[in-house]
């Protein structure tokens, strides 16, 4: 698994500057080391770094110091330009983060790199999978890589291959990478232009005035531009300032296809939180609200294609993938469609279904869910199913990402960029795409009566504003309560039905940015095992939001109180019983229990938010974590 950023640029702005900007736009998504090469004059200049972009920002300062010393030197030498006034104008380069798959953390490994003749420079997000072999290709030519990188290996190859056009090199050496990647290159000897291709791996071209982007994340360059387009696995991308051109497999160019980014600029700016993460928790009840009302018309969209009356009425099985967040929402929508709609729902995270050899027919509806819409396992899953003859539906938030040309049919949900790599209101919006869905199928299979699906309905457009009123009402004692819990090495959390996604999706958030061990269990599995866990050290964390099971809820609290352990509960208003067994409670509003789920999450996120805070964890960036995973 692994997930770098890439960015290039050619235009009139200092390339340095923009590329570093764009670099820290991509910070999101995980790295662990950095690096940038540009064009000063006639020479590439390059630096790298370990750790986080501030070193990289000093590494590029040291190196400017240096080369305007080595201008001045020049100039008293009596070549007053140093011999870069002719191309002072030249803007172009690239840059990385990188997130280690092949070799170490190390100077060395990170990216750009260059060709043994410092021809060639390139920067790639994904993996090489015959690396090796290439290698061992190079090694007989008498060409050593300087560094263990997959990405290293591509560009002494490209640089072996190199004709004096970079386009035509690209294009004539790409069969030789297998794999999924995305790359950005550059030739010293062609300063005006860029070269980028893609084979699986997210690539966005953002067009301006004069200057041209590339990204792995339109986040990169949003602040310039919006108008973006994203070419085809495979077609080759030159940009120059003036212009870009893409060129097919028959070598024949045309111009990209352009459209708009629906997403404001200022939008992925912090708008006066401390961090992205603590913004998009607090920008969920718009998710939820905007998702809602964008639903029935995107339903009535999907209505033509896979939720059409006809496929869902012979309708046999709903199967449901995804990975992590995206996989616990998963497990509510099965809530959902089996309550709502009585259809049989299978959940599987997408890495297992694809390797399971899963059955699946026409009338199997495989629903894929994906914020980023990239995640490898999930797109193979996909594909998978597409093979077996089974429709696809995608739950995405990302406009033009390639789930969403894989898919039959494609539902946005409307939470707006999430830079926190930790999700958030991508969840809640997922969930309730999932409602409107199971609503849709109950209502054409005729399983709720109208007014039982008037009133959720409903409920659910108010769900954003109360979401809201939550936050209000529960942040500051849901953040006392971590403060005082944030020495704690354990957490187990213990749910039933509703209860479990957001005790299971709770539990993640938990891990993922505090680095607390947690575990999640469904309650009455908690006597099988986990209960050895208890001891008054152990906080257990309980999800009270299901009438029907609050009773046997209950008698597990009362389990984990004998032990001594401490027990905080989240609970729907009017679960008075649960103060008897819980040293917290916090209340969340009572609705119906499938709905209860994006109100219940909610003081958990805050709660492993605060608790990461105080332990001074950089929330928004996560060790060893990727925002989007476009690899195995
Ligand atoms: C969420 O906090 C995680 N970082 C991660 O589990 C994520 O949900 C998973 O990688 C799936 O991503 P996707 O929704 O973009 O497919």
């Amino acid at each position: 698994m692994a997930m770098c950023g890439i960015i290039g640029y050619v235009g009139w702005r200092r390339s340095a500057q923009v590329l570093m900007e764009g670099l820290e736009r991509l910070e999101y998504r995980g790295y662990d080391s950095a690096g940038l090469a540009w064009f000063e004059g006639d020479r590439v200049q390059r630096v790298r770094a370990v750790g986080n972009l501030a070193s990289l920002r000093t590494a590029l300062h040291d190196k400017r110091r240096l080369s305007s010393a080595a201008l001045a030197e020049r100039r008293l030498a009596g070549n007053p330009t140093g011999g870069a006034t002719a191309t002072l104008e030249r803007q172009l380069g690239i840059g990385h983060t990188r997130w280690a798959t092949h070799g170490a953390v190390t100077e060395r490994n990170a990216h750009p790199h260059v060709d043994a003749r410092g021809r060639v420079w390139i920067v790639l997000n994904g993996i090489i999978e015959n690396h090796l072999e290439l290698r061992a290709r190079l090694a007989r030519r008498g060409i050593a890589c300087d560094s263990e990188t997959d990405a290293e290996v591509v560009a002494q190859m490209l640089g072996l291959m190199y004709t004096g056009d970079l386009a035509q090199t690209v294009a004539e050496t790409m069969h030789l990478f297998q794999g999924q990647y995305a790359l950005v290159a550059m030739a010293s000897e062609e300063p005006d232009l860029l070269v980028a291709v893609r084979q699986g791996a997210p690539l966005t071209i953002g067009i301006g005035q004069g200057e041209q982007f590339i990204a792995s994340s339109i986040a990169a360059f949003l602040p310039h531009t919006r108008e973006v387009a994203v070419p085809q696995d495979g077609e080759i991308a030159v940009l120059r300032a003036d212009e870009v051109v893409l060129l097919d497999a028959a070598g024949e160019a045309h111009p990209p296809s352009v459209t708009s980014a629906g997403w404001d600029p200022e939008r992925i700016e912090k708008d006066g939180y401390e961090t992205f993460m603590l913004k998009e928790i607090h920008e969920q009840g718009a998710a939820v609200r905007a998702t809602v009302q964008s639903a029935m018309a995107q339903i009535q969209d999907a209505a033509r294609t896979v939720l059409s009356t006809q496929r869902i009425a012979a309708l046999e099985r709903v199967i449901v993938v995804a990975c992590g967040t995206s996989y616990h929402a998963g497990l509510a929508g099965k809530l959902a469609l089996e309550r709502w709609a009585r259809v049989p729902v299978e959940v599987d995270v997408a890495s297992e279904f694809r390797y399971r050899d899963p059955i699946l027919n026409q009338n199997t509806l495989v629903v894929a869910i994906t914020q980023s819409g990239e995640t490898a396992d999930t797109l193979a899953a996909m594909r998978l199913a597409r093979a077996h003859g089974a429709p696809v539906l995608v739950i995405t938030n990302a406009p033009g990402s390639q789930a969403t040309r894989d898919a039959d049919g494609v539902l946005f949900t409307q939470a707006g960029i999430e830079m926190g790599v930790a999700a958030t209101k991508t969840f809640v919006a997922q969930v309730a795409m999932l409602y409107m869905v199971a609503l849709q199928v109950a209502t054409v299979r005729r399983r709720l009566p109208s007014e039982m699906v008037g009133w959720l309905a409903e409920e659910l457009q108010s769900l954003g504003d109360r979401i809201d009123e939550l936050i209000a009402t529960v942040d500051e004692p849901v953040a006392t309560l971590a403060r005082d819990l944030a020495g704690s090495q354990f957490f187990l959390y213990l749910g039933r039905l509703t209860g479990l996604p957001v005790a299971l999706e709770g539990a993640l958030k938990l891990k993922e940015i505090s680095y607390v061990p947690t575990d999640a269990y469904a309650a009455g599995e908690m006597k099988h095992g986990p209960i050895a866990l208890l001891s008054p050290q152990t906080p257990v964390i309980c999800v009270a939001t299901e009438v029907n099971v609050l009773p046997k809820l209950l008698a597990n609290m009362a389990e984990v109180k004998a032990r001594h352990a401490q027990v905080l509960a989240v609970a729907a208003e009017g679960f008075t019983e649960v103060n008897e067994y819980a040293d917290h409670v916090v209340y969340v509003p009572r609705t119906d229990p499938l709905l209860e789920v994006l109100l219940a999450i909610v003081p958990l996120q805050l709660f492993a938010y605060h608790l990461a805070r105080a332990r001074s964890l950089s929330v928004d960036q996560p060790r060893n974590l990727a925002k989007t995973v476009t690899v195995e």
